[in-house]
């Protein structure tokens, strides 16, 4: 089982990058396997809506930068957790520009997989920070992944996580209760519980 995490800092080692390190550590404890796309330094673009990813199965009409990669690894991941330091009370801008993109050309990927939200903060927005990742899940049918304390460490450089005992509690909780997760769906399958067969199709908009 592989747990794919995306790092929406633009530092490959600063606070975000810690609590991920924090959560693969546990993971691998647990006999999980995990990896770290760093989303970095470079610009990410935002999704268009030109709805051209209806007609190439799964994929965004950008081919040019990393959304399309993180697609390829979410269809073969169990699980996700998407990180990021807390920008003005919300998640960056590169994290939901990368996201609106690959959920909208690649939502089937992600689709009844456990999904946590990370974020650092200095200090504050940071709740409302999860609830927008959070937000990723809970409209593509994906359980979320909670932990003992909301899932958040506070610092501004990264040997500040270090002195956040309860983030990193936090962090190590996150891991723990998403391979317990993940076992128990590898479990049901193996016992013919199957996914459901979710209904598809209406498209109810409130003004045409
Ligand atoms: C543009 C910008 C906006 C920020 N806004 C907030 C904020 O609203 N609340 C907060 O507590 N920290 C804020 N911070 C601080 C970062 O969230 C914090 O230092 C975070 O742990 C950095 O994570 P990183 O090292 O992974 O980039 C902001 C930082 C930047 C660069």
């Amino acid at each position: 089982m592989h747990v794919l995490m995306i790092n929406g800092g633009a530092s490959d080692d600063g606070c975000t990058a810690a609590a991920l390190t924090e959560v693969a550590q546990t993971l691998s404890k647990e006999g999980i396997s995990s990896e770290v796309v760093n989303l970095g330094k470079n610009p990410q673009r935002d999704c268009i809506g030109c709805q051209a990813c209806r007609k190439l199965n799964n994929r965004c009409v950008f081919d040019d930068d990393i959304v399309n990669r993180i697609i390829e690894k979410a269809e073969s991941a169990d699980g996700f957790v998407f990180a990021s330091p807390v920008y003005y009370a919300h998640p960056s801008g590169r994290l939901l520009s990368v996201l609106d993109r690959a959920f909208y050309a690649g939502g089937k990927a992600f689709a009844h997989k456990p999904g946590a939200a990370v974020v650092s903060a200095r200090r504050g927005g940071t709740t409302a920070s999860i609830d927008v990742i959070n937000k990723y899940f809970t409209i593509n049918q994906m359980p979320v992944i909670s932990s003992t304390y909301w899932n958040m460490v506070h610092g501004s450089f990264a040997q500040d996580i270090a002195q956040d005992k309860e983030g990193i509690q936090t962090m190590h909780n996150i891991a723990l209760n998403m391979a317990y997760y993940l076992k128990m769906q590898q479990a049901a399958q193996q016992n013919g519980v199957n996914l459901p067969d979710t209904e598809k199709g209406q498209k109810t908009n409130f003004i045409r």
